[in-house]
């Protein structure tokens, strides 16, 4: 391994977690080369675009590619002889068959790196992967790398927020490497020095517990988001107020008051998959039980789609059919055009499947959206989206619909109600201008 500040990162992947880490990377001074398979996505990183939205990347993008330390290629080969540590940055999607995750593309890239190591090098998986894979995964680099041995593997998770990427790489608030090998510490803790300089905690573990650090921190994100969703459902049947409620329980601080919004609860590209892959490992291991519960998050999560559904049709007098639906909101969540798992899409499809005309609008989302679900109609502005709606669901809380104008808004709409599904506005504000307003959790 070179020195510290002369060492060359290969990035394996450039979806969202590969081409922000690049990006990153090469912004702390490293030369980087990013690899991908997907010659189009290449081209487009080549090129300076960003093949998909992330405040604050396709500026840091650009800078760093004219200062010539930040490249792109699609050849393993060359990867190989360029870096001394390689990050593996590919997706691991729940199997279209079970809830299990799906390691075709973490094990692709072990065995097509593998075959051109021929120099002791560092291999770290940055991936979330089902607990014990890192070490399979470990054993099968050293069996096909030419330089065996010397060809070792660590895993290192990330915690990336999706809208928070670029301020989440240069600023982690944790760096985890799960290694028993002193070469593989040594580069993590290189890529890293300035962070932990600057007090940035380095925890050195095992591969396994590496591994469970990532699937437990968003179970326990999950839980607390279906948690506080679970209080929504009671608040509502017994007259209290969830926000009223979450804002009391914040205040104790080992309760804390993130991720204990209420509202439709969470989706997206991990949390909803990784709980699911989770419980999926922990039935192979034999500990199925322990992780029972989080069956009982991810159905207090789906139900809020459901009584989101319920709400608005109950306020439209009981049926969809021919009724004209507003849905605000296609992405995950605000600052994302990633409409993985997204619930307001789903809330869409849902009303659009019960014979409504309805039609969507995100401020980033609306391509990905379309291609996802042809069926609904799209329009490229709110009002225009409002326009004739017997009523409008607010489902991804995004700056502008929070800030939405309830008079503007009532001038285009045949119906002034609204169902507010992330409780993001201010019911008091919109039912003086005459809304009716609903919202989970809340009477
Ligand atoms: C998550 C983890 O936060 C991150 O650490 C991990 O690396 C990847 O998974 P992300 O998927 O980008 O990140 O989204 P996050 O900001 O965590 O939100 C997840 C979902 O929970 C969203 O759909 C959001 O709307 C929902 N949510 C969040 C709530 O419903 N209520 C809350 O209080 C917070």
């Amino acid at each position: 391994m070179v020195e510290a500040e002369r060492m060359r990162v290969c990035v394996i992947g450039t979806g969202y977690l590969g081409a922000t880490t690049a990006a990153c990377l090469s912004e702390m001074g490293f030369e980087v080369i990013g690899l991908d398979v997907d010659e189009d996505k290449i081209d487009m990183l080549r090129s300076g675009r960003v093949p998909f939205y992330e405040p604050g990347l396709d500026e840091l993008l650009a800078e760093n590619l004219k200062t010539g330390r930040l490249h792109f290629t699609t050849d393993f080969a060359e990867a190989a002889d360029f870096a001394d540590l390689h990050l593996i940055c590919v997706g691991t999607p729940q199997r279209d068959d079970s809830g299990a995750a799906d390691l075709r593309y973490v094990n692709s890239a072990v065995e097509c790196l593998a075959p051109h190591l021929k120099r002791p090098t560092v291999v770290v998986g940055r991936s979330t992967v089902p607990v014990g894979t890192a070490a399979t995964l470990a054993a099968r680099l050293a069996a096909l790398a030419p330089a065996g041995e010397e060809a070792e593997l660590g895993w290192s998770p990330e915690f990336l927020r999706e809208g928070f990427g670029v301020e989440d790489t240069l600023r982690p608030n944790r760096i985890v490497i799960g290694t028993n090998s002193p070469r593989v510490e040594k580069a993590v803790r290189a890529l890293w020095q300035q962070q932990v300089d600057e007090g940035t905690p380095f925890l050195v573990t095992d591969l396994q517990t590496a591994e469970l650090v990532k699937v437990s921190a968003n179970a326990f994100l999950a839980t607390k988001i279906s948690f506080i969703n679970a209080m929504a459902e009671v608040s509502e049947v017994a007259g209290a107020d969830v926000i009223q409620l979450a804002e009391a329980l914040s205040y104790d601080d080992r309760i804390g008051g993130k991720f204990l919004g209420p509202g439709l609860g969470f989706g997206g590209g991990c949390l909803p998959k990784d709980i699911r892959a989770f419980m999926a490992r922990a039935d192979e291991l034999g500990v199925e039980p322990a992780l029972s519960f989080l069956r009982e998050v991810d159905a207090i999560n789906q139900r809020r789609r459901a009584r989101t559904i319920d709400i608005a049709r109950q306020l439209i007098g009981g049926n969809f059919a021919g009724r004209t639906v507003t849905v605000l909101g296609a992405a995950f969540k605000p600052n994302s055009d990633d409409i993985r798992d997204s619930p307001a899409l789903d809330v869409a499809a849902t009303i659009a499947s019960l014979g409504a005309h309805v039609t969507v609008y995100d401020p980033q989302a609306l391509e990905r959206a379309r291609e996802a679900h042809p069926e609904l109609n799209y329009a490229t502005s709110m009002l225009d989206a409002a326009r004739d709606a017997d009523v409008v669901l607010l489902l991804t809380e995004w700056a502008e619909f929070r800030e939405a104008n309830p008079e503007e808004l009532a001038s285009v709409v045949a119906q002034k109600r609204i169902v507010d599904g992330r409780n993001a506005l201010d019911p008091t504000f919109w039912r003086a201008s005459g809304w009716t307003y609903r919202a989970l959790g809340r009477q």
